[in-house]
């Protein structure tokens, strides 16, 4: 089933709208057709009536001053491109900066800030909708008219499929992800450090203090990025390692050992779960890297209901492309060429 809401208006006039997918067994995830917006995502539970596993905001103006992402889309290229800069198809590219000096998240009016086109596909069993926004050539700095379409389906057995799919116009970039801040003890119930992640990933790709990849692939063999059995997010944010010192937690891409050039289908990638709620998030893609990411920098940000948000409140596990790959000739390549068909797909599986 699927309920449309008002919820609220762009500063244009034109008003956005929230799809709340609801399945048979009762779990619900709210969309907005603002950014993909995932707002929240409940889980029935006999001891409230829910649990929402989700961090976000009540009000549009939130989200439009929010620099977190929270629950977005992201693109034309998740994480960071350094100083904006790259050559693609013989030709420089400068793009939108705005963080540190770097282009973040697709750049200052990336897909997270645009109303999106939104169809309901499925309205009964599995219910699905799909989102689609068209970004001209030269969009925050990137090449080719690129027209990208996203597909949300919530199945009976409580997995939130997201497909991705593009074409262009001209060679670009594009890697596209999902910025959700999970925390699966609900979104209010303070810090995720005791819960537990497992990520099937033996090499991450470390950065400089800037959180710029320095080129290196590493081992993750005895430092704190090593998630190949289930371990408490405490362990490495109590870590001494530069590398966390750097982030001020994690802020990380770990490259999946499951990733092979064009795969189409989702492997299981890794898992948090919260044993205080008894909830399990089981994380499926395509994509060849992971962030992990432990919302470092918040410090009383005012979220949902009132909530005031702290520093490792959320866990983020944005299924992507490395960071700064068109700088990054040995990394998996986010280039799409012009004609070409761009797919990928990330589903997260919810155990309660
Ligand atoms: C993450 C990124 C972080 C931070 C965050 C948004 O994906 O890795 O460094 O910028 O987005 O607040």
């Amino acid at each position: 089933m699927i309920e449309q809401t008002n919820f609220g208006s762009m500063p244009d006039g034109s008003q956005v709208t929230q799809f709340c997918l609801t399945n048979r067994l009762g779990v619900s995830v709210e969309i907005l057709d603002l950014g993909g917006i995932i707002r929240r995502w409940l889980i029935p539970n006999h001891k409230q009536n829910h649990t929402d596993i989700v961090l976000g905001y009540d009000t549009v103006d939130e989200y439009l001053a929010d620099d977190s992402y929270l629950g977005a889309l992201v693109g034309r290229y998740a994480n960071r491109i350094k100083h904006g800069k790259f050559s693609l198809a013989g030709k420089d590219y400068q793009t939108d900066i705005n963080q540190g000096g770097n282009c973040l998240h697709g750049g200052g009016q990336g897909f997270n800030s645009k109303v999106w086109q939104c169809t309901v596909l499925s309205n009964s069993d599995n219910p699905s909708i799909m989102l689609e926004l068209t970004s001209p050539d030269s969009d925050q700095g990137f090449p080719g008219q690129i027209s990208v379409k996203v597909i949300y389906t919530l199945t009976e057995q409580n997995r939130l499929k997201i497909e991705y799919f593009a074409t262009t116009d001209q060679t670009t970039l594009y890697n596209p992800t999902n910025h959700s801040y999970f925390n699966l003890a609900g979104h209010s119930s303070g810090s995720v450090a005791n819960q537990q992640i497992q990520l099937l990933a033996s090499h991450y790709t470390p950065t400089d203090e800037n959180a710029i990849p320095t080129g290196e692939i590493s081992v993750v063999d005895n430092t704190p990025f090593d998630f190949r059995t289930p371990t408490t997010i405490n362990v490495p944010l109590a870590s001494k390692h530069q590398q966390i010192e750097y982030a001020n937690g994690l802020d990380h891409n770990l490259c999946l050992d499951a990733y092979t050039a064009d795969l189409k289908s989702a492997s299981y990638v890794g898992k948090a779960v919260a044993k205080q709620s008894g909830i399990e998030l089981e994380v499926y893609t395509n994509m060849p890297g992971i962030q992990i990411f432990t919302a470092n920098h918040f410090s009383n940000k005012k979220g949902k209901e009132d909530s005031l948000y702290q520093a490792h409140q959320g866990v983020c596990f944005e299924t992507q492309f490395y960071p700064d790959t068109p700088n990054q000739p040995n990394f998996p390549s986010a280039t799409l060429e012009a004609g070409k068909d761009f797919y990928s797909v990330t589903e997260y599986q919810v155990s309660f």
